[in-house]
């Protein structure tokens, strides 16, 4: 074992793994190249398309936004793609296998690395809870439609008031009625951990068919509903009467700080088309192919989120759309000849969120393990089943976080932890851009984000303005959180990196690779 080198604390912060050690450690991978941009555009669609649309843009609309709704997917789509052209930069450039923490490790330095893991943890992590609590929506509503009724106080957070068409359901005794927890979004957690952990994992056939299953909702979703606004336009256009409703003088209510508010809600819409940058290893053309999948993917799902906020808050009052199934409550304004497409949207809800939830799981569990390797997370996190060979620790851990975490908290909180601790990470991403350039000048790089410095130093800024138009309870939460994970890292991270101690990351026989490109194949 080699010994460890004494580094003051600003050259151990910002030790970096070479760019040949990144490629050292993934060259042994056998993954093969075949995947072209339009695979890299549908995978990052899988990702994408979720409980933002599914279920936060209501929120957004009814309590923050109304119809100007659209203009925050707007702006929330512009600072994704400044946070898209560096991650294209960054995939072009170091096309390894890895998410924005090998980036960071690789650009900034290992406390860079370590924060960036911190929040990818409410990037995959936290998400996948948001989205188990958007799926246990429509499931809710779903069954409840063949008259199979789940009680009410097993299908929300701790302590919430249960609310039904808006108005709290009271009990016997005239009490406003509380749910206990939220036990369809805590089984879906559990069910997809258990399917990682015998290895189920995604191919690209059926991550196709799901995406295919995904768009012809929204596609049909806004064709039918759409046709029916043009029919009824003359009524309907009462709706956007006013297109931004004014403000009420609470931050965030309405007005244009209701849109900005807004857009960090619908922002988490978006999240997931960076994992295909995770891809790299796995594109045929990574340097042409990847900035392709990256904006590509990002453009599809703006046009879409657009048109289904234009068609959704023409159709009904934006004021009605505070509901865990918003899409479906749009359907159902066509007249009850139209329940059978109502049901067809949940289902395809369901369908689509399932997968959503065990991608963003499944992520989580790949960082884990890449900082287990890294020495900066306990062995155990790189455990790997000898007869699954997935990393079961890791795994159910992962599945039992997210099942509490979806299990007892509201989905707005659990979103906005999520929206910040993402648009943090892009930033970071925007910042390793300009970090890279700096330092390394000359290296070949595949696509170079067009106007540098301008376009990432914009992306700085607007990913931490996004941050703080969320409430300020969330962001004392978030605070916290972070003054956590930097103590945890002068604790554990700093003193068992393996960096620091001149090794590479673990391997050889006991930690065999287990598929951790199987999921989007
Ligand atoms: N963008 C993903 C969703 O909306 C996380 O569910």
């Amino acid at each position: 074992m080699s010994s460890i080198p004494n580094r003051g604390l600003m050259q151990r912060l910002l030790i970096r793994k070479t760019v040949e050690q990144v490629q050292r450690e993934t060259e042994s991978s056998p993954l093969k190249r075949t995947l072209g941009p339009w695979n890299l555009v549908f995978l990052g669609i899988g990702c994408i398309i979720g409980a933002g649309i599914f279920v936060r843009t209501g929120n957004a609309a009814a309590l923050h936004a109304g119809p100007a709704v659209l203009l925050s997917f707007l702006v929330a789509g512009i600072v994704c793609a400044l946070a898209g052209l560096c991650y294209a930069e960054l995939s072009s450039t170091l096309p390894v296998s890895g998410s924005a923490y090998t980036y960071s490790y690789t650009t900034v330095g290992e406390f860079a690395a370590w924060i960036m893991g911190a929040l990818l943890l409410l990037e995959y992590g936290l998400a996948a809870s948001v989205v188990a609590v958007g799926w246990s929506g429509y499931v809710v509503s779903l069954l409840g439609d063949y008259g199979i009724v789940i009680p009410l106080e097993l299908t929300g957070p701790s302590g919430h008031p249960i609310l039904r068409d808006g108005v709290a359901v009271l009990a016997a005794d005239g009490s406003p009625m509380t749910s206990l927890f939220n036990l369809p979004a805590f089984l879906i957690c559990v069910a997809l951990g258990a399917l990682l952990v015998f290895g189920v994992s995604e191919s690209a056939k059926v991550n196709n068919v799901i995406v295919a299953i995904k768009m012809t909702v929204i596609v049909a979703f806004i064709l039918i509903v759409g046709w029916y606004v043009i029919q009824h336009i003359d009524t309907l256009k009462a709706n956007w009467d006013p297109f931004i409703p004014e403000a009420t003088g609470a931050d965030g209510e309405f007005g244009w700080s209701g849109i900005f508010r807004a857009a960090s809600i619908v922002f988490f819409a978006y999240i997931g088309f960076e994992a295909v940058s995770t891809a790299g290893q796995e594109a045929k053309n990574p340097k042409k192919d990847m900035p392709i999948g990256i904006i590509g993917s990002l453009v599809v799902c703006t046009i879409l989120y657009i048109l289904v906020s234009i068609v959704m808050t023409l159709v009904v009052n934006y004021k009605s759309l505070n509901v865990p199934d918003p899409v479906a409550v749009a359907v159902d304004a066509l007249g009850p000849q139209w329940g059978w497409f109502a049901k067809i949207i949940k289902a395809g809800a369901i369908i689509g969120l399932t997968s959503v939830v065990l991608v963003l799981m499944y992520g989580q569990t790949r960082i884990f393990y890449t900082m287990a390797r890294d020495g900066l997370l306990p062995k155990m996190f790189a455990t790997v089943h000898p007869r699954f060979r997935t990393p079961w620790i890791n795994t159910i851990l992962v599945a039992l976080l997210t099942a509490v975490a979806a299990a007892f908290f509201d989905i707005n909180t659990l979103g906005d932890m999520t929206s910040v601790g993402t648009l943090a990470a892009f930033g970071i991403v925007c910042l390793s851009v300009i970090w890279l350039r700096t330092t390394h000048p000359d290296i070949a790089r595949g696509f170079r984000v067009p106007l540098y410095p301008i376009l990432p130093a914009f992306g700085i800024v607007a990913c931490f303005a996004l941050i703080f138009t969320v409430e300020t309870r969330v962001l004392i939460f978030f605070g916290w959180y972070a003054l956590g994970a930097i103590a945890l890292y002068f604790v554990y991270g700093m003193r068992n990196s393996r960096l620091n101690k001149g090794e590479d990351q673990l391997s050889g026989p006991e930690m065999p690779e287990f598929k951790e490109d199987a999921i989007n194949r």
